[in-house]
């Protein structure tokens, strides 16, 4: 019998956060429990029915069936140019400046086979997504963690890092509004990480998914291409799921400065053949006509976000509020870790949250919640939480 082994770079690798956590999931719910997912960030709010109905209408198309363009339908590129221009103020060359995803998850996993080479290294803030490190590591990159802390606002120390370590990093992840935290970042922030980026030579990945669901008007998440020269060192990710609930659809963006824009292009041209144009047709019009569905959206997120944090500090379980995203980052209880707490959690009450080191070592001590289900089922999950 032939004897397959993985590749080293899979052989080490833990399993994926977000399926492990739906592989227990499974095991509790065949024993017949009620399980509430605040697990995985999947909007459960359906996409609106002017996208889909737009889908459909595409679909019809014959030229829609066959390959895409491959850096996407220029009409999707101009109509992401158009929304940052409206949203951020931000000009984007449509022709050099965005490339188009099959959701931002794809775009970030792909990016560092066109920048890192072996021993490249690679800057990753932690608690964070955990593409990153996973990517820049398939890549062959040495990944440094750099803590974000509460004191700090989650936001990294900069000037903590020292020259040496500027010099030889190729990539800075970075990743506001961010997950798992749910903190933003300020203008300053941006301002000396693209001053560090411009004067060492290194590459700003900013992962942006969460700037549309905010819960001030006067406070809206910003783009890191509003920061001047931003755009000489950064790439920014973006993407359609959390936006407009369409997550199962894939399709995002990556814009920015034009060489690494092209990198990424060279990757994909080599990898896949684009997103399918009817849903690209269809996400044309999610950005030129979505925004007043999205104000709903933030409404019913920030019903859902007052109820939590205002249910959890009643059982003292302390976590700050959040500006933006879709997640609460609250306190482990007294007397468990992260893992300890969310399994027992999950066991004994069905309800899963996602351990905080699960984003990395800085994440110990926490879990997140996602607000992903409605006010009632909120309830239910924090009363079985009390039962802990
Ligand atoms: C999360 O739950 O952290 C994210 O939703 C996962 C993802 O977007 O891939």
């Amino acid at each position: 019998m032939p004897e397959f082994k993985l590749a080293d770079r899979l052989a080490t690798l833990p399993p994926y956060l977000f399926a492990e956590i739906d592989r227990v999931k499974q095991e509790v719910a065949a024993q017949g429990v009620d399980i509430i997912s605040l697990g995985i960030g999947d909007p459960d709010l359906p996409t609106p029915q002017f996208i889909i109905d737009a889908l459909y209408e595409s679909a019809k198309k014959p030229v829609n069936h066959r390959y895409p363009d491959y850096i996407g339908l220029l009409t999707f590129r101009q109509a992401v140019a158009d929304w940052y221009k409206e949203r951020f103020n931000v000009d984007l060359d449509p022709h050099k400046e965005i490339v188009s995803l099959i959701g931002s998850k794809e775009g970030i996993a792909h990016f560092p086979l066109a920048f890192v080479n072996p021993g490249d290294l690679v800057i990753v803030a932690s608690p964070n997504y955990p593409v990153y490190p996973v990517a820049s590591g398939f890549a062959g990159g040495e990944v440094l963690t750099i803590p974000l802390v509460e004191e700090n606002d989650y936001l990294p120390d900069l000037d903590a890092i020292d020259d040496d370590t500027w010099k030889k990093a190729k990539i800075f992840y970075t990743n506001y509004p961010n997950n798992p935290t749910a903190a933003t970042a300020t203008p300053e922030f941006y301002q000396k990480l693209v001053d560090k980026a411009r004067e060492f030579n290194v590459i700003i990945v900013q992962d942006a998914a969460y700037t549309e669901v905010y819960y001030d008007d006067n406070k809206k998440p910003l783009s890191i291409l509003e920061t001047p020269g931003a755009k000489e060192v950064a790439i920014e990710f973006h993407s359609l799921s959390k936006t407009y609930n369409m997550t199962g659809w894939r399709i995002g963006m990556a814009v920015g400065n034009e060489t690494l824009v092209a990198g990424l292009g060279k990757i994909k041209e080599n990898c896949d053949s684009g997103i399918f144009q009817a849903v690209q047709e269809a996400g044309i019009e999610a950005l030129k006509h979505g925004e007043p569905y999205v104000k709903e959206f933030r409404q019913i997120y920030k019903e859902r976000r007052d109820y939590v944090i205002d249910a959890l500090r009643n059982i003292n379980i302390s976590c700050r509020v959040p500006e933006a995203s879709i997640y609460v980052w609250a306190n482990t209880p007294k007397g468990y870790t992260s893992a300890e707490f969310v399994s027992k959690l999950l066991r004994e009450t069905g309800v899963v949250v996602t351990p905080g080191n699960g984003f990395g070592a800085p994440g110990e001590g926490y879990f997140r919640i996602s607000l992903t289900v409605d006010t009632d089922r909120l309830k239910e999950a924090v009363s079985r939480i009390s039962q802990l």
